[in-house]
Formats: structure tokens, C-alpha cells, sequence
């Protein structure tokens, strides 16, 4: 759960691609909002599979449907009476947990077609990678991991399987890019997967001779993307561990919380690793567990794991670094001859500093956040605003970068920045087609689960922006207050 991936680069094509299966499928992805539906009515009993396999689950934790106002939103381990801090929760031994190794010996991996796939994925679509390894499984009768797999989810809220029209309810441009990314992916794979599988015999067959589709690999991906940890691997030849994604079994039905009351460990045995949760504060009877699974905006949140948190303060919004956008923005905030399209030479090469100018700069820039302005931006626009080659060379970087050191090159200049970031954050709320109280009156009217989740999504970013606006108007009253008393 503590790392995203990043899908090959493709330009956008359309944002509107939905993932829908052509053919028939073997696993039926349905758009219903049922998540907390497993893959088979009746599953086994996972706490009992667990400690058959030589695991410890904590007496005191049972699984449970988790609820919030009156809908479920799928399974959860709940304390059946309270939990002393420090205490051992979970622990699998290391042949519990569904990873893939490549230097794994005795790797329970048959096929060599499955190997071959796996050379076309770059090592960052370890989702997929470990995603197929999981459809493998899952296809195969009499799994060992079966269990486990049985008691997935059969479904799961990632926005690549939201109807076009709730994707497009998103409303923000950098995350339809993504979902849009992912999508193409999962067709282009689907694609690649078929190839490879139409020459083989049913023996050699990966999946027991089931058609794999975009469906099923979304299916994989999700799972996978939403529950697998990153945890270190088997120590190789040279002594060094790698850092390997797995899926631990009931361990990842603990939800997320920036306050965790649990941590996950793992214990240092060179024979024999064991995952492992522990209770990290007190656990009051009837609470669910909770790991923090990173301190991540909303994108990450919505795609990996499929949920939206209120008011997250690790959310963010994106923007392109543009002369004319600044430049628009200073023009609607009342400032005369904005000139950030045409900086002098000294503030190009500062800017080229930044990364934001000169050769394969990065002009993805962010507000919102802990930071609230990203210290690139913040540092253009001091250096853009100040006439002075000499009083802006007096700082270094880092303070022109920062919001917290004192308006470095003057007031003036610091209200300024200020007011064209307002203004900024203006522009890009008018960019959303609705306002918060739209939003906020459809969801009371009520809407699909989706559309729910996409609505939710764009209000929070909205939010965001209009908390800058708000951080920074309050930081502009507290520096007029020291300008009339220092005046
Ligand atoms: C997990 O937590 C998130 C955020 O608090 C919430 O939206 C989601 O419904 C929870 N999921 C479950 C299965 O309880
Ligand atoms: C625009 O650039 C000129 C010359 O570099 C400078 O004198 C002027 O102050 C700049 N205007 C603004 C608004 O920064
Ligand atoms: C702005 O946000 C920062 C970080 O969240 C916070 O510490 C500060 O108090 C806020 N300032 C104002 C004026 O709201």
C-alpha cells in the first residue's frame, strides 16, 4: 500500500474511455456497488485458514462488515473487546503472504508464458505484475491461496471501472488523465496477454485455459493496487533485501487512517520472515483496525484504493507552470504589466534553478497540501516580481522557495505573490463546470455509488483550492497588521 505506479507515457486521447468487456468473461466484473460481495457466496473461513497455517490472529479480532450511515462498504477486522497497546495482532508465517520473486527458487510460478508477460511490464507496473500472479491463482483449482482469494471483494469502486459518465463527474483534469492511462493499459495489455496465450497448449496454459480479458486484469489490478504492501524480500545472493509487493492476507482488510491504532511489522528472521501487525495505541472494543497506508492525496486514494478522505490535508491540486497563465492571473487580481511570459535573464536562469525553464523542465506544480503553495512556485513568483538582481541573490533557494520564511524579498513583493496565487486559485475553480453547492445539492437529491464517490472527489479538490485562497488572504492581513505597525 505504500507505493503508486506509473503506467507507460501515452498522450490523451480521449477522457471518456471506459473499461467495458467485449466478450464474455470469465469473471464478471459488475459495476454494482456491492463491494463488500465476495468472489463465491460462502468462503471459508479466513481467521481459521490463517492460524492453520501456522499463524497467530489475536483473540479478540473478528471480521466484520464496515458501515458509514447505511451502507456497507465491504469487510473489516474489528476488536470483539479492547486491545492493549504494543499488543501482537497478526502474524503470518512467509509462506502466508502472495508475492512474486523473480530469483524465488522454489516460486510456485509453473509457467514460463507467465515470466514472459512479465518481461513486458516495467518493474513500476508491480500492480499488474502481482496482479496476474493473483488470476493465476485464482484460476487454478485447489490454490493454496483459494481461501484467501474467495473472500476478495468481487468488485472494486477504482474509478477505471466507473461509466463514462461518472469519470467524467470527476472533473479534474490530472486524475481523468490517469484513469484514462490506466484504462488504455488494461486494453493494451489485454491485447498483449491474448497473443501470448493463442499458441499454447491447454497445458501450458497460466490461467487452467480461462480467457483472460480487461475486465479480469482490472479485476487483478485493483485487488492488488488497493491491498498489497511493499515489504523487503529474501535476502539474495549479495546480502541485500529487496523491497517486494505482497498481498497479506487478512492484514489487508485494515482500512486506512492518517491515525493509525495498528503498524504493520516485519520481523527480522533470516529463515523465516513473518509479517506482522501490532497494536500501535489502545483499541477500544467494536473499533476497526487501521494501518496508515501513506500520507497521500486524493488521486492516489481514489485510483489505488478506490475511496475519497474529507478534508485530507495531504491533498492537493495540480497546475501547469505558464508565463500567460501568471500572467492572466495578475491581470484579474489588478496588478498592471504583468510580465511573466518575458522574464529578464537573471530570473530565467533562477528559474531554470527551479527546474521550472531550460531543458526538460517540470512544470507540474502543486497547491494545497502541508505546503499549501509549492516553494517552486512561490519562489517564481518573489524572483519575477522583485526588480532587484541584488537583494533576491542575497537568499538562497530554499528560503525563496519557503512560505514560512518572512517575506524575504519585502512585503510588497510578498503581497503581490500572494494576490496572483489568489487569483490563480480563482481561475481554476472556475475551470470545474459546477460549484461545491451544486455538487452538494446532487448528492443530496441522491446519486449511484459512483457518481457519489466522482462528486465527493471534485468537492474536496474545489475545497482544497479554497483553502489556499484562504491560508493566503489570512497571511496577507497578518503582513498589512506588521506593515501599518512598522509604518
Ligand atoms: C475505509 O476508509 C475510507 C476513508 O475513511 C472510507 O471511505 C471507506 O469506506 C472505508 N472502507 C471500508 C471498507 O470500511
Ligand atoms: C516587467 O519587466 C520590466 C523590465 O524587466 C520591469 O521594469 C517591470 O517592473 C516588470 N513588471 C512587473 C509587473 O513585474
Ligand atoms: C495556513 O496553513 C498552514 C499549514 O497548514 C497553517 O500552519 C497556518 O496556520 C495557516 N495560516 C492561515 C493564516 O490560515
Amino acid at each position: 500500500m505504500l507505493l503508486t505506479y506509473s503506467m507507460p507515457g501515452q498522450e490523451l486521447v480521449c477522457f471518456t474511455l471506459v473499461l467495458i468487456s467485449q466478450t464474455s468473461v470469465i469473471y464478471p466484473i459488475k459495476c454494482a456497488a456491492s463491494y463488500h460481495t465476495r468472489i463465491v457466496p460462502h468462503p471459508p473461513d479466513l481467521l481459521k485458514w490463517v492460524k492453520r497455517e501456522g499463524g497467530f490472529v489475536h483473540q479478540a479480532l473478528k471480521i466484520s462488515p464496515q458501515q458509514q450511515d447505511d451502507t456497507t462498504y465491504g469487510l473489516g477486522l474489528v476488536a470483539s473487546q479492547d486491545i492493549p497497546k504494543g499488543s501482537l495482532l497478526i502474524s503470518l508465517p512467509h509462506h502466508i503472504p502472495l508475492k512474486f520473486e523473480a530469483d524465488d527458487a522454489d516460486s510456485r510460478l509453473s509457467s514460463s508464458v507467465v515470466s514472459t508477460l512479465w518481461e513486458h511490464l516495467a518493474e513500476e507496473l508491480w500492480a499488474m505484475k502481482l496482479g496476474l500472479r493473483l488470476l493465476q491463482e485464482r484460476a487454478k483449482v485447489g490454490s493454496f491461496w483459494w481461501p484467501y482469494i474467495s473472500n476478495l471483494p468481487e468488485t472494486y469502486s477504482a474509478p477505471i471501472f466507473f461509466q463514462g459518465e461518472d469519470i467524467k463527474n470527476l472533473q479534474y483534469a490530472p486524475l481523468l488523465y490517469q484513469v484514462n492511462k490506466r484504462c488504455r493499459f488494461l486494453l493494451d495489455f489485454d491485447q498483449a496477454v491474448r497473443r501470448n496465450l493463442e499458441s499454447l497448449k491447454p497445458n501450458d496454459h497460466p490461467f487452467g485455459g480461462q480467457e483472460v480479458d480487461a475486465s479480469s486484469l482490472g479485476w487483478a489490478m485493483s485487488a492488488v493496487s488497493s491491498r498489497a504492501f511493499r515489504l523487503y524480500g529474501k535476502m539474495t545472493a549479495d546480502g541485500t533485501r529487496n523491497n517486494v509487493p505482497m498481498l497479506l492476507p487478512l492484514i489487508d482488510m485494515c482500512n486506512h487512517s492518517f491515525k493509525p491504532n495498528a503498524q504493520i511489522l516485519q520481523e527480522e528472521d533470516k529463515e523465516n520472515d513473518k509479517s506482522q501487525i501490532k497494536a500501535e495505541t489502545d483499541i477500544k472494543q467494536d473499533n476497526p483496525l487501521l494501518l496508515n497506508y501513506g500520507y497521500l492525496s486524493n488521486d492516489f486514494f481514489l485510483l489505488d484504493y478506490g475511496f475519497v478522505i474529507p478534508s485530507n490535508p495531504y491533498d492537493t491540486i495540480e497546475l501547469k507552470y505558464d508565463g500567460a497563465l501568471l500572467d492572466a492571473a495578475s491581470m484579474a487580481a489588478g496588478i498592471p504589466q504583468p510580465n511573466f511570459s518575458s522574464p529578464a535573464a537573471w530570473q530565467q536562469q533562477i528559474l531554470s534553478q527551479l527546474n521550472l525553464a531550460g531543458e526538460a523542465p517540470i512544470l507540474k506544480v502543486t497547491l494545497g497540501g502541508l505546503e499549501v503553495v509549492e516553494g517552486r512556485l512561490l519562489a517564481a513568483l518573489r524572483v519575477l516580481l522583485a526588480s532587484d538582481v541584488e537583494t533576491v541573490r542575497k537568499h538562497d533557494l530554499n528560503t525563496l522557495k519557503s512560505l514560512s520564511a518572512e517575506t524575504p524579498l519585502g512585503i510588497a513583493n510578498e503581497v503581490t505573490a500572494f494576490r496572483i496565487i489568489i487569483a490563480l486559485c480563482a481561475i481554476a475553480l472556475e475551470h470545474f463546470p459546477t460549484k461545491i453547492m451544486e455538487d452538494e445539492s446532487l448528492l443530496k437529491q441522491g446519486v449511484s455509488a459512483n457518481s457519489e464517490l466522482a462528486i465527493q472527489f471534485r468537492i474536496q479538490k474545489k475545497s482544497v483550492i479554497i483553502d489556499v485562497m484562504r491560508n493566503l488572504s489570512g497571511r496577507m492581513k497578518l503582513l498589512s497588521s506588521k506593515d501599518t505597525a512598522s509604518a
